[in-house]
């Protein structure tokens, strides 16, 4: 099969969808890669490492053209749609429950359309959300220690605080990968911490694994209220898999949050969980509403490029090898988990949540492959 990688074309974005390494497993496995010359230099891969490895170097439009399988990290820009066609299957993170524009020119292109955020396995588990939601719990906690520095506009309070002065309170609403991920960056950095959810399991295994070193509590409204007037920093980490993100915390809790006291939304890919959540960029991360500093990115692992690269990739390559070797419709009958990734296929749109968010037509991904 040829297995095509774009250079990513979103504001800041430094990610690549395939490593070098990744690049000389598909080639030893008999497949052909093309590669946008300089599509791995932000994350420190140079042409020659995936020459080396037997990827052919060529433009964007080439790579777009002649790919059976587009792997890319983010959503298709508008500059992008006129590349979909019938007969590419792509695959990349989409978030289409925030997208409507991309989602109707996904449906009329008749692409097949993957996102890596709602392959699911039986568990549950989100195999390739997961290393990205790694990544991003730790980069809010230091985004939202940046940004509580008076020098960002922020209530001068250190994380930790130091003897004889207490630390600062975060509250994360949402406890999967990314909640427990900056909860145990928090707590390891000295942060009093507080996490939210409606999943008791989650909330168990947070306390469980944590000993008692952060609160976990029940994730109701007026629950959150009063943890919003105490907190300094709020991470939202709520998600519904699919589907646009609940909001949990409405714009009067927000303004009752101290001035200079920041929120984090790394949500806000699915549409944010706070309500005064609009989506910011890495150029321009921030914004202030209600006294309170909003940071509110889409794709906070691209600025950490190299290691979010390789956290990527290893969570894709089996999938890209597999439907290589299967194709689409061979690899999601060996591994169904991709079936529920399929946003789109053939001009349907094949994913539930997104036809309810916009009230379009769907059909179920079963038999449309
Ligand atoms: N901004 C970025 O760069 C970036 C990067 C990675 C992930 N994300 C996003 O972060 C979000 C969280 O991802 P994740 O991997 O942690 O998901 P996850 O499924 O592991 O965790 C989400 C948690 O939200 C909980 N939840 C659902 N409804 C709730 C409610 N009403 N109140 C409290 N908790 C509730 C769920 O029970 C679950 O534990 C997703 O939207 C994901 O796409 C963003």
């Amino acid at each position: 099969m040829v297995v095509g990688v774009p250079r990513e074309i979103k504001d800041g974005e430094n990610r690549v969808a395939l490593t070098p390494a990744g690049a000389s497993a598909l080639t030893e496995a008999g497949h052909r890669v093309l590669l946008e010359s300089g599509a791995g230099a932000a994350s420190h891969f140079s042409d020659a490492e995936y020459a080396e490895q037997g990827a052919a170097l060529v433009d964007a439009a080439t790579v777009w053209r002649e790919s059976e399988l587009l792997c890319k990290v983010k959503e298709p820009l508008p500059a992008e749609f006129g590349y979909l066609r019938p007969g590419l299957t792509l695959f990349t993170y989409l978030h289409l429950a925030s997208a409507r524009e991309l989602t109707l020119a996904l449906v009329a292109s008749g692409v097949c359309a993957l996102a890596y955020e709602t392959v699911q396995l039986p568990s549950g588990e989100l195999p390739l959300l997961t290393p990205m939601s790694e990544v991003a719990g730790r980069i809010a906690v230091q985004a939202g220690m940046q940004y509580l520095m008076a020098n960002q506009g922020g209530r001068g309070i250190l994380l930790s605080g130091v003897p004889g002065v207490p630390p600062a309170e975060v509250v994360i609403l949402g406890c999967g990968i990314v909640g427990i991920n900056a909860a145990t960056l928090a707590v390891g950095l000295g942060a009093q911490v507080t996490v939210f959810d409606i999943n008791h399991a989650r909330l168990k295994y947070l306390d469980d694994i944590m000993h008692g070193r952060c609160i976990t509590i029940y994730s109701t409204r007026a629950n959150i209220a009063r943890a919003a007037a105490y907190a300094d920093l709020v991470i939202g980490a709520v998600l519904v898999a699919g589907a646009r993100a609940p909001v949990v915390m409405d714009a009067a809790m927000v303004a009752a949050m101290r001035p200079g006291s920041v929120i984090v939304d790394v949500a806000v890919d699915q549409g944010g969980c706070i309500a005064t959540t609009r989506t910011t960029s890495l150029s321009e991360p921030v914004y202030r509403e209600h006294g309170v500093i909003h940071y509110a990115v889409p794709n906070m692992p691209a600025l950490v490029p190299r290691t979010s690269t390789f956290a990527l990739t290893n969570a894709t390559l089996p999938y890209v090898l597999a439907i290589a070797e299967h194709g689409l419709a061979g690899a999601a009958a060996r591994w169904p988990e991709l079936l529920a990734g399929l946003s789109t296929a053939h001009g349907r749109l094949t994913c539930q949540p997104v036809a309810e968010q916009y009230g379009l037509p769907w059909v179920a991904p079963q038999g449309q492959l």
